[in-house]
């Protein structure tokens, strides 16, 4: 198990900048999951932390020790690729036992750790099958004990579960998680299911654009997202944004949209009258209720099985509200509803929060 420290970390491919100063500490035992939309560098970073990847410039230590220059093998990262990446010709013991064959490890002792991580990966009854009898989730599960065993100081996983279907995902998910538990040891996820980032990550590192957006615990990114990037991003269905100005009138404050209609918030010591801002609020935080003080259309109604979602219309402005409430399912016309204040996110021009 290692820390790994990467420093003003970046990567051109040609004159194409990818990445623009990557900072990072992950602490021993860790799990940081890198989460974003498609193209914004996670793979290249995590290429870069395996030594697959050169740097253009920037440092990277792993246990204190500076590995820009340290071939892959010397680097002693194990990877998890969404391909799985397993020898086809070799049974699931022999892919599983590969790597402890190179370093001419004895025989019962791989052996033992063989047996030991099938085990806990419920592999046991498959050892001497080949990959191509085996099903996704399986294959995956091999691609996991093929790096368990070399007991690494630190596991890469670049997408490991996108290939399986949603309920399979699900299950490994739990999986990865029991297993981290298990093992302690320092890990980095990518992913771009948030989803995933929220239930596995102990701290999440929102990536847009090849630039770090926010580090924190999966519920401070959710509670408090430090930009408009993260709000949208993290949350199913997303945060509702609606852009106006702030306002305060005789102490009050609040925001004024376009078509005259104001949504009372706390006051902002940053924000200038008339300051342009966009509103934010999650679509489960609006409340439904007869005495509202914001009377919305209702365009649609989508009823998802667990919950309701509900597509309103605050005199042209569009916006969600996620509920449990069975009985919203019969709404029509329109609905009286709040916003309450404490639920509120505010957003400068630039799209930083304000709090
Ligand atoms: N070998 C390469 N040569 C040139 N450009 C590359 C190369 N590899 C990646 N890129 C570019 O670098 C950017 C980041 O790619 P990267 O694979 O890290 O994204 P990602 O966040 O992992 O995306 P995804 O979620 O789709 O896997 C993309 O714009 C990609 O086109
Ligand atoms: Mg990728």
């Amino acid at each position: 198990m290692a820390s790994i420290d990467i420093s003003a970390i970046r990567k051109s491919y040609g004159h194409f900048p990818v990445l623009h100063g990557i900072d990072l500490t992950i602490r021993d035992g860790e799990f940081i999951v890198l989460v974003g939309p498609s193209g914004c560098g996670k793979s290249t970073l995590l290429r870069m932390i395996a030594g697959l990847e050169e740097v253009t410039s920037g440092e990277i230590s792993i246990e204190g020790r500076r590995v820009n220059d340290l071939a892959p093998k010397d680097r002693d990262i194990a990877m998890v690729f969404q391909s799985y990446a397993l020898y086809p010709h070799m049974t699931v013991a022999d892919n599983m036992s590969y790597s402890l064959r190179l370093r001419k490890t004895k025989k019962e002792r791989i052996a033992e750790i063989v047996a030991s991580a099938s085990s806990k990966l419920g592999l046991d009854a498959l050892l001497q099958r080949r990959p191509k009898a085996l099903s996704g989730g399986q294959r995956q599960r091999v691609a996991m004990g093929r790096a368990i065993v070399r007991q690494p100081k630190a596991f890469l996983f670049d997408e490991p579960l996108s290939n399986l279907d949603a309920r399979l995902r699900e299950q490994m998910r739990a999986e990865i998680k029991k297993l981290h538990k298990e093992l302690g040891a320092t890990s980095i996820y990518v992913t771009h299911d948030q989803i995933e980032a929220m239930t596995l990550a102990d701290r999440i590192v929102a990536m847009h654009g090849g630039v770090v957006q926010q580090v924190g615990a999966p519920l401070d990114l959710y509670d408090r997202p430090a930009n408009l990037f993260v709000a949208g991003f993290i949350g199913s269905p997303g945060m509702n944004f609606l852009n106006g100005h702030y306002v305060v009138e005789k102490g009050a404050a609040a925001v004024r949209f376009a078509n005259g209609t104001q949504i009372a918030v706390e006051p902002r010591a940053r924000l200038g009258h008339e300051s342009i801002v966009t509103l934010g609020i999650r679509p489960e935080h609006v409340v439904i209720s007869p005495t509202g003080a914001i009377e919305a259309g209702v365009d649609l109604v989508e009823p998802t099985g667990f919950g309701i979602i509900m597509h309103l219309s605050l005199h042209g402005l569009p916006f969600k509200i996620f509920t449990l409430d069975r009985s919203a399912m019969n709404t029509t016309g329109a609905v009286k509803v709040d916003f309450p204040m404490n639920r509120l996110h505010l957003f400068d021009a630039e799209g930083q929060r304000i709090n």
